[in-house]
C-alpha cells in the first residue's frame, strides 16, 4: 500500500428533505449566491422553486447562470466567473448533475482569476483559490459533489480536460435521492456505468497490498450491479436511488484511492470520445470498459480479474483463472446491456474511424502509457477499433 494523505472535507447532508438545510449552510459563507444549473430538469421537478423560496425566505440574494451543457463548455464557465466578479458573489450553488457541478467548480476558481478559465484548465497551478461551493445533486454518477475534479470541454480545440485541486472540494453537498427519481433510464444507466468505472480504474491499477480497499471496492461494485438495473426499471425505488447516490460519492471522493493511486486509462480514452463527438460520458465508458478489460487481460492482470469475478459476481474459486477472468468480463458487459446501454461506438453516432489516431494521441498525452498495462498510441487505436 502506498503512503497517502487523507482528508475529505466535504460535509454531506443526505436524505429526504435535506435541502431544508441550505440557508444555514449558505449563511456560513455569506448571503450572495450564484445558482448554476443546466437545462430544464430542475424546473420541471419543482426543485428550482423550492430553492428560490428557501433563499428568498432567508434573505439570501441570488444571481443565476442557466444552460450549462452536458460536457460543460469553458465558455459557459467564463460567463459564470464574470457574474461572480460583477455581483460580488460569495457562494456558488450548482443544482444538477456532474456537468453543472463541474462548471460551477470552474466558475468558483475563475472568480479569482483574471483571464480565460481555459488557461487554468491547461495549467492547474494557476488556480490559487475558489469561492465556497455548496452542491445540490440530482444525478448519481460522477461524484463531483464530493471530489476535487472539474472536467471542462473546449469544443473549439476538441479538448476535454480536468481542473483539479483541493480548493474545489465542495463545502457542503446536499444529497436527496428523491431528486434523482426523474433521471431518465438512459442517464441512470450511463451514470451507473460511470460509477462502476471510477471504482474499476482504481481496482485494476495494479497497486498491491490493498486488501481492505479492494474488498470495499467490490462492495461498491456489487451495489451498482444490484441497484443499477433496479433504478432503471423502477425509477422511484428509494433504496436503489439512495444506494447508487452514496456509492457514486464514495467511488471517487478519494477514500478508495488512498494507498492505491494511479492513472485512469478508460477515462483518458473516453474523454477523447466526448471531446470529439460530445457523447454521454458514462455510455462511452460502458463501451470501452469490457474491451479494455479483454485487451489488458494477461498473466500480470489475470489474478485481479479473478478476484473481481469472485468478489463482485460470486464466481466459483474452482474455475480455471482465465476462464474466470473471461466470465467476469462478460458479466460486466451484461450489466451494462441489462440497463439498456448499447455496446459499440457506431451506436452512439461515431460513424467512421477518421479521428481515432488524433484521439489516441490525446489519450496518450492524458497518461495511458503510465498505466499498469501501458497503452501506447497503437494500443488505444486498437481498443477504439474493437469498440467500433
Ligand atoms: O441539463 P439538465 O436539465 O440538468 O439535464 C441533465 C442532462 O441533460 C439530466 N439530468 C440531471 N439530473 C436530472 C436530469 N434529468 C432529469 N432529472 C434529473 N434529476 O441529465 C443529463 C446529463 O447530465 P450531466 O450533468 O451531464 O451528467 P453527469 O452527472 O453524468 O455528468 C457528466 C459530466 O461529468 C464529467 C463528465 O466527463 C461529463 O462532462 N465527469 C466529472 C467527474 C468529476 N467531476 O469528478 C468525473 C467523471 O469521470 C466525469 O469525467
Ligand atoms: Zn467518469
Amino acid at each position: 500500500m502506498q503512503n497517502f494523505f487523507y482528508s475529505i472535507p466535504t460535509k454531506v447532508e443526505f436524505g429526504k428533505g435535506a435541502v431544508k438545510k441550505l440557508p444555514e449552510f449558505v449563511k456560513e459563507f455569506g448571503t450572495r449566491v450564484l445558482i448554476v444549473y443546466g437545462g430544464g430538469s430542475i424546473k420541471r421537478t419543482g426543485l428550482y422553486d423550492t430553492v428560490i423560496k428557501l433563499l428568498d425566505d432567508n434573505g439570501i440574494y441570488h444571481a443565476e447562470l442557466s444552460g450549462v451543457e452536458p460536457n460543460p463548455r469553458v465558455t459557459t464557465a467564463n460567463k459564470g466567473a464574470k457574474i461572480c466578479k460583477e455581483e460580488g458573489i460569495e457562494v456558488v450553488l450548482p443544482i444538477g448533475g456532474g456537468s453543472t457541478i463541474d462548471c460551477a467548480k470552474a466558475i468558483a476558481a475563475g472568480a479569482f482569476y483574471d483571464g480565460d478559465i481555459w488557461d487554468m484548465v491547461k495549467d492547474n497551478s494557476l488556480m490559487t483559490k475558489a469561492l465556497p461551493l455548496i452542491t445540490i445533486l440530482t444525478l448519481a454518477a460522477t461524484g463531483s459533489e464530493m471530489d476535487v475534479f472539474s472536467v471542462i470541454s473546449n469544443m473549439e480545440t476538441n479538448e476535454k480536460m480536468g481542473l483539479d485541486g483541493y480548493v474545489l472540494y465542495p463545502k457542503y453537498s446536499i444529497l436527496d435521492p428523491e431528486y434523482t427519481y426523474s433521471v431518465p433510464k438512459y442517464q441512470t444507466a450511463s451514470g451507473t456505468a460511470d460509477i462502476m468505472n471510477h471504482i474499476m480504474e482504481v481496482y485494476f491499477n495494479g497497486v498491491e497490498g490493498t486488501y481492505m480497499q479492494d474488498r470495499i471496492m467490490e462492495g461498491l461494485l456489487k451495489t451498482c450491479v444490484h441497484y443499477g438495473p433496479i433504478a432503471c426499471e423502477t425509477p422511484k425505488d428509494y433504496d436503489a436511488r439512495a444506494n447508487l447516490m452514496w456509492t457514486a460519492s464514495w467511488a471517487i471522493n478519494g477514500f478508495i484511492s488512498c494507498g492505491k493511486a494511479g492513472p485512469w486509462p478508460c477515462h483518458a480514452m473516453e474523454h477523447q470520445l466526448s471531446a470529439y463527438y460530445d457523447v454521454t460520458h458514462g455510455h462511452g465508458l460502458a463501451i470501452l470498459t469490457p474491451v479494455w478489460m479483454e485487451y489488458t487481460l494477461n498473466e500480470k492482470t489475470v489474478d485481479m480479474f479473478v478476484n473481481y469475478g469472485q468478489g463482485v459476481f460470486g464466481l466459483s474459486p474452482e474455475l480455471e483463472k482465465y476462464e474466470a477472468a473471461r466470465q467476469a468480463i462478460q458479466k460486466t458487459r451484461e450489466v451494462f446491456e441489462a440497463m439498456g446501454l448499447t455496446m459499440t461506438l457506431r451506436s452512439i453516432g461515431i460513424e467512421d474511424k477518421s479521428k481515432f489516431e488524433v484521439m489516441a494521441e490525446q489519450a496518450v498525452a492524458a497518461g495511458t502509457e503510465s498505466c499498469f498495462v501501458p497503452l501506447h498510441k497503437e494500443d488505444v487505436i486498437e481498443i477504439f477499433n474493437r469498440c467500433f
